[in-house]
């Protein structure tokens, strides 16, 4: 197998054959790919490579979008990784094993500090040192409960289209707020604006925007069905939600996206709330998160703490760093004499904050020393990262 990066423009015809016979159906083929062409401008920053056999071209490929990401309070370059398919005829080659190293040392090399994806299945990407973090979860509720209550603010109804900026407002300021949450870069996110949806922009007094709501009602009588209920707090929130209130008579229920930490039981008094959390394979994987560069990780928030730990069995951050808290920063230097040894899922499930230190024994990503458990406790508080991006 040869390994070739190839531009956007050449996706459609090398790319694109090995996804869609993965991830589509089969009779919907031929339209798709001149969607996907039309697509392709939006994926001029993609990294992207193939694996070729002599004769029959590509058999196998990877890609990597630039993404940020906020870990633990510092925005970092992400390595968002998609379209990873082998053709049926070459599978169990260990040619998406090669690429996808491949990719991972190349993105690290380009400054990426972690990276992410949506498993097909979690053991698979395992091996690529990745570990899991919670999925978002999904909330249904009638209109009716909502808490009705004078708030400092309003929500302006616009098309998708008109509050485009405004949207793209919230999700900075959502990303500079929250753990664990992810944003395309800006050609990438573009593409966002062209979708047919309404968009519901909560704004303070002062003019501040607070959240947004991109939905579309499927009928009258029906669903007022919502992406992402976004919001730089709980005003922004409220604001939202009470927006929703004022499509009693038009929707029988409404439903938004939510992180992994929401607790809309608390929303309202005598709200009856459902709050699904779907994770199976193939198709809704929770994602992962592996971490890429130590250094990268300096600076990062951090409890108190001084502890030394081995990483082993890792191309990108195997060896002795010592991790030290002060001040709410993390600082990471080499040597010392460690404490604990883990993997990279191990240290990356401390890092991300959905692993306690014991769970990262129990789970068999590590062997902590008895006293050094308290002290990562300490260091990595639990933390539930919301990834939001979804590709
Ligand atoms: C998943 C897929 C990309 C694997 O491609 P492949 O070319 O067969 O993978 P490789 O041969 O490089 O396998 C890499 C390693 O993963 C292991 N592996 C392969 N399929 C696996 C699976 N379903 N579950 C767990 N491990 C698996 C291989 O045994 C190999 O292990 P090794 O490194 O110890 O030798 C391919 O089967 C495919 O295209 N599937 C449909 C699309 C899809 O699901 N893509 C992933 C989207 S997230």
């Amino acid at each position: 197998m040869r390994i070739r990066q190839v531009g956007a423009s050449e996706r459609a015809d090398v790319v694109f054959p090995l996804t869609a016979y993965a991830f589509e159906p089969t009779r919907e083929f031929g339209e798709l790919r001149e969607k996907y062409r039309r697509r392709m401008r939006y994926f001029e920053h993609v990294t992207t490579l193939v694996g070729e056999e002599e004769g029959v071209g590509a058999r196998a490929c990877v890609a990597a979008f630039p993404m940020r990401e906020n870990v633990r309070g510092r925005v970092v370059d992400m390595a968002g990784v998609a379209s990873v398919a082998s053709h049926p005829e070459s599978r169990r080659r260990g040619y998406v094993r090669e690429l996808l190293w491949r990719l991972l040392e190349q993105m690290r090399d380009q400054g990426a500090v972690v990276s992410t994806l949506y498993p097909f299945r979690p053991s698979f990407y395992a091996r690529f040192g990745f570990v899991g973090m919670p999925r978002r979860r999904r909330v249904g509720f009638a209109p009716e409960g909502l808490p009705r209550v004078e708030l400092p603010g309003t929500v302006e109804l616009r098309t998708n289209a008109e509050g485009f900026a405004d949207y793209l407002t919230v999700l900075e300021r959502v990303c500079e707020r929250t753990h664990g949450f992810a944003l395309f870069d800006e050609l990438r996110t573009a593409e966002f604006g062209e979708a047919e949806v309404w968009l519901a922009v909560a704004r303070g007094d002062d003019g501040e925007v607070l959240g947004a709501l991109p939905y579309e009602i499927t009928n009258f009588g029906d669903e007022l069905d919502g992406r992402h209920l976004l919001a730089t707090g709980p005003l922004g929130r409220a604001l939202l939600l009470q927006f929703l209130a004022r499509h009693v008579d038009q929707v029988r229920r409404c439903s938004v996206w939510v992180g992994p930490d929401a607790v809309p039981e608390l929303w309202g008094t005598d709200l009856e709330v459902t709050l699904e959390g779907l994770v199976d394979f193939p198709t809704h994987g929770g994602p992962m998160a592996r971490v890429l560069d130590m250094r990268g990780l300096d600076g990062m928030g951090a409890g108190d703490g001084d502890v030394t730990v081995e990483v082993v069995d890792d191309p990108f951050v195997a060896g002795v760093h010592r991790l030290v808290g002060e001040g709410g920063r993390l600082s990471v230097t080499t040597g010392g004499a460690p404490r604990a040894r883990l993997s990279v899922a191990g240290l990356s499930a401390l890092v991300y904050g959905v692993l306690d230190p014991v769970e990262v024994m129990t789970r068999g990503l590590g062997q902590i020393e008895y006293t050094a458990v308290d002290a990562l406790r300490a260091l990595f508080p639990r933390e539930l990262p919301y990834l939001f991006a979804d590709f």
